[in-house]
């Protein structure tokens, strides 16, 4: 379990030089207003994504500050953590319930107390508490860098804004709302929004966080689709900027957030006489416990079970978004060769037959050090998408669509190892042009996104119980 002091994940994080002031979405502090908490501008008029951030936080590492290794704040930004809900009447959500399935015979919707819960709180909510001292005591059902949880959730209906809260299992009426909307109700929303608080994780990151931002989005949005396809909801994921602004406009705090995704709810899904291979029926116990293993990662030598395989190969081919290709490196998998494998039209092929041990300890490394213990791992995963095409269509707008494509398949990897007892650890310690050049990806073209390892925790110190509301 995770429950080391913050400075763990310094080793991971690495102390590269700073990027210049004021690169990467982050806006120094105006004068004369010392320990302004770092807010991002309005998401209208200042572009989060600038190009230089491929360079700096995605082949490189430069734009994370050295007080990170200390765990200490960023230079230019405040210690003071903002208030991260506006204030604004509280409506209390039912009790989650403890499993996640269509109700027989009624259509889901949100109008449904218990499905409304259960959307919001096996997508984001907090599901574990650990008492480690000195650890990070709040887990999410999806996992965040350093727990810093900087994405926002919000339900829009056609004039109400309904935030959720995840500590109080609640929902805030945003400021703005109209009164006939309350009526309504959160029941009757049509949109789920994804914003992030760039601020909170660049408290930390300094000018690194825009890249975590944009990655956590897309876990969030990934388990948004996931969670509302288990619940029988029929959600469409949206990329598209222009509609993610119009629905954001005058309607969410955009001096602090920026819009990051969002998932129309369509309705209920028509009902099937088969039950389908994904999402798992035990996906709630599943979310339950779902971690990214100790502060070092250095699972148990042991193979993981075969059936992992094929739940990633179905998890993989129900992913919200295309546009992406998933490279295992796999070394312990029960009745499977090791090699490197890509995953493709639902199925995994093998494209080479040796063991990837020096692969993967020459592509995940943090500044000439191997970031973890992959001797012991059962398999890592990397994300890899078209860079190139993408950024010659969307310009820097490119950055967030690829994050969100890929950031949803992360959280797919974490949860189906959480279906097999496994750890997951996403970890930003990798090279990508190594990752690029070693696993034969388009050079020039194609970027590795994220690196996910797999593994057998070992018992630790760390003592985490579950959270009910
Ligand atoms: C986008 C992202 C990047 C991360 N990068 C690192 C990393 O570079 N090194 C590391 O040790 N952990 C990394 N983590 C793991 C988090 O610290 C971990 O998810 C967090 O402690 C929450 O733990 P939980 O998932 O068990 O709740 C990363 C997580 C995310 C979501």
């Amino acid at each position: 379990m995770t429950g080391g002091a913050a400075g763990r994940t310094g080793t991971a994080a690495g102390t590269g030089p700073t990027a210049p002031a004021g690169t990467a979405g982050t806006v120094p502090e105006p004068p004369g207003t010392p320990g302004t908490p770092t807010t991002a501008r309005s998401f209208a008029t200042e572009d989060p994504f600038p190009s230089s951030l491929w360079a700096d936080a995605v082949y490189s590492r430069r734009a994370i500050p050295p007080t990170l290794a200390a765990g200490h704040p960023a230079p230019g930004t405040a210690g003071a953590e903002p208030d991260p809900l506006p204030p604004g009447p509280r409506l209390p959500l039912a009790p989650p319930p403890l499993h996640l399935a269509p109700s027989p015979g009624s259509p889901a919707t949100l109008a449904d107390p218990a499905v409304l819960a259960a959307l919001l709180h096996y997508s984001y909510g907090l599901l574990q508490h650990d008492l480690t001292p000195g650890g990070w005591p709040l887990h999410r059902a999806v996992a965040s860098a350093r727990c810093r949880y900087p994405s926002e959730l919000t339900l829009l209906t056609p004039t109400a804004a309904f935030r959720f809260d995840p500590l109080h299992h609640q929902l805030v009426l945003l400021p703005g709302s109209s009164g006939d909307d309350r009526d309504g109700g959160p029941g009757t929303s049509r949109y789920v929004v994804i914003t992030s608080r760039f601020a909170r994780t660049a408290r930390l990151y300094g000018d690194y966080a825009p890249r975590l931002c944009a990655q956590e989005a897309g876990m969030l949005l990934g388990a948004v689709h996931l969670v509302a396809t288990a619940l029988g909801l029929r959600t469409r994921p949206g990329q598209d900027r222009e509609t993610l602004h119009g629905l954001c406009a005058n309607r969410l705090p955009a001096m602090a957030e920026h819009p990051m995704g969002y998932l129309e709810i369509l309705g209920p899904a028509a009902p099937t006489a088969d039950r389908a291979a994904w999402p798992p029926p035990d996906l709630a116990s599943v979310l339950r416990a779902r971690h990214s293993g100790a502060a070092l990662f250095d699972p148990e030598p042991v193979p993981a079970p075969r059936e992992l395989l094929t739940d990633l190969e179905t998890a993989l081919a129900a992913a919200p978004f295309t546009g992406f290709s998933c490279h295992l490196l796999l070394r312990r998998v029960a009745g499977t060769s090791p090699g490197h494998y890509v995953h493709g039209g639902g199925r995994l092929r093998q494209v080479h037959a040796d063991d990837p041990l020096p692969l993967l300890e020459r592509i995940g490394q943090t500044e000439g050090r191997v970031s973890m213990n992959f001797r012991s791992t059962s398999c890592t995963a990397y994300l890899a998408v078209r860079r190139g095409a993408a950024v010659a269509r969307h310009g820097t707008d490119a950055f967030r669509r690829l994050h969100l494509v890929t950031g949803a398949v992360a959280h797919l990897l974490c949860v189906v190892a959480a279906r097999h007892g496994l750890s997951a650890r996403v970890h930003n310690g990798y090279d990508a042009a190594s990752a690029e050049r070693l696993l034969g990806a388009a050079s020039g073209e194609e970027t590795v996104l994220f690196q996910v390892a797999v593994g057998t925790a070992r018992p630790g110190a760390a003592f985490r119980i579950p959270v009910v509301f």
